[in-house]
């Protein structure tokens, strides 16, 4: 079934965005700080109403496919909508909604606007969109205005404009705006947080994140993200995808809840590897040959929070080293390292662990092992203990799962989700601000604060 556009989406390889690198936004612009929209209403604590079953559209059946058996994990979803421009990959879905019992969904296949059509759909109360980057804000927007939610894959925006976007049509229209963060969703992420809450961590002051993963010749792989992804690697030096590790940190540190981020300083090491690895491959029969890329191999940021901690977040999607998100959080009591995990305490032995005979000498070691998988079961998240063995099939390693079935049961009670809008804001808006500190010679970026404030007197979920 194929409507009319109204979004005008383009083809994927037309990356949307539309902002300078060079031209920092200023504080005092309004474009950086626009005042709220008339008749809009905050929804850092929405609540809708109830539903019976969620019934859910999927926009984007690669990645959306683990999304899918995710959805299909929890015994209230009912997916109703299938889209995709291919054929194969709608025939997927349908075959995995059929084998999972549900009944037959409808399937929407055509051009890049055929998706239009779920706006006017009445089964349809969730839209999850597991398109390419450029899609995500005009299909989020659209939908919020047809009176649904929007689940949007990461990263939820690419520009500013864009993210304050998605926070003002949530505002205006009360519904959800969530980004599909999996990696929130972890179960070392789910541990750290459970620890951070109950105050294992004391006072948190610094945190690292990265999103490090050789996808050197995914780039150029046809039919996947290749298709699109390496456009960006020809217009934007910074972090290109800064999502995957910040969101956790962020959750940590309570941001929009309590902290906020501030500015940050941003630096990139040389382009080099993507196009010697070009170069070297022939990718494609050599139609690659005349791309030029800017992104820098490694980029690296410094966020300042306002209560003045540090976070330190990297991209490298090109070097030949280990798969990292780095995961790591230090405070006055404790620090926790990922990849792999490992955590030090101040004190163990008021976790019943004897290390040294004097507690009051410091430690510098990690826990031992048999320790550590005390402290992992003591802390185990209660979200992970009730879904593990529903999430154990599920896509890596079972948070696509954990967090399709939390987010869309926080949709059927009415509750707020874990994360909101202004989360997918602000750790999408890392992209550009990223991009003009490094055009700028590292120069301090100021970081929107997209609650308006309303941050100081909210409560970490
Ligand atoms: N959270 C994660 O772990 C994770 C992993 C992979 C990808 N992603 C994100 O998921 C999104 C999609 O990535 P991908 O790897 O699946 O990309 P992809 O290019 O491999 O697949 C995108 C799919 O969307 C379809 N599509 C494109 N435009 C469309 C339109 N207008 N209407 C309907 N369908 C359309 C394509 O046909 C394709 O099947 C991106 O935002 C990416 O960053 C997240």
């Amino acid at each position: 079934m194929i409507m009319s556009s109204s979004t005008g989406i383009q083809p994927a390889n037309t990356p949307a965005p539309d902002f300078t690198p060079l031209e920092i936004i200023s504080p005092t612009d309004p474009a950086f700080f626009p005042p709220r929209k008339s008749g809009a209403t905050s929804v850092a604590s929405l609540s809708t109403e109830p539903l019976e079953k969620v019934r859910v559209a999927i926009i984007g059946l690669r990645r959306g496919i683990s999304l899918l058996k995710g959805t299909l994990a929890g015994d209230h979803n009912l997916v109703t909508v299938v889209c995709d421009l291919r054929q194969d990959r709608c025939q997927e879905a349908l075959e995995l909604i059929k084998a999972k019992g549900q009944p037959e969904p409808v399937v929407i296949q055509g051009d890049e606007n055929a998706w239009e059509a779920i706006l006017t759909r009445d089964d349809v109360d969730a839209v999850v969109i597991a398109s390419p980057w450029n899609t995500h804000v005009p299909m989020a927007v659209a939908t919020m205005k047809a009176g649904k939610h929007a689940l949007l894959e990461v990263s939820a925006a690419v520009s500013v404009k864009e993210c304050w976007e998605l926070v003002d049509t949530s505002e205006q229209t009360q519904r959800h705006c969530i980004m599909l963060e999996n990696c929130c969703y972890g179960e070392s992420e789910m541990l750290v947080l459970n620890m951070v809450r109950q105050g294992v961590f004391g006072e948190i002051t610094h945190g690292e994140a990265a999103y490090i993963h050789d996808l050197r010749s995914m780039l150029f792989k046809l039919g996947s993200e290749g298709d699109w992804r390496r456009e960006y690697h020809k217009l934007y030096n910074g972090n290109l995808y800064p999502t995957h590790g910040l969101g956790p940190i962020a959750q940590y540190m309570g941001i929009n809840r309590g902290d906020q981020f501030k500015y940050l300083v941003s630096m990139s090491s040389p382009q080099i590897g993507l196009s010697k690895y070009r170069n070297e491959h022939q990718p494609n029969e050599g139609r690659h040959a005349d791309e030029r890329y800017v992104t820098g191999d490694m980029n690296t940021s410094l966020i300042q929070t306002t209560l003045g901690r540090s976070i330190m977040i990297q991209h490298d999607i090109i070097s030949p080293r280990p798969y990292s998100r780095l995961n790591m959080l230090s405070g006055t009591d404790a620090t926790f390292m990922g990849y792999p995990d490992r955590l030090l305490l101040d004190h163990p032995e008021k976790y019943g662990i004897m290390l040294v005979e004097n507690p009051d000498e410091e430690s510098h070691d990690w826990l031992p092992e048999k320790d550590f998988e005390k402290i992992k079961e003591e802390f185990k998240h209660p979200l992970i203990k009730r879904l593990e063995n529903k999430a154990k099939d599920g896509g890596h390693g079972g948070m696509d799962t954990v967090m399709m079935i939390r987010h869309l049961e926080c949709i059927k009670n009415g509750e707020t989700p874990d994360s909101t809008v202004y989360d997918a804001a602000a750790w999408s808006s890392i992209l550009q601000l990223s991009t003009q500190s490094v055009a700028n010679g590292s120069a301090p970026v100021f970081i929107p604060d997209f609650t308006r404030g309303e941050y100081k007197n909210l409560k970490p979920l």
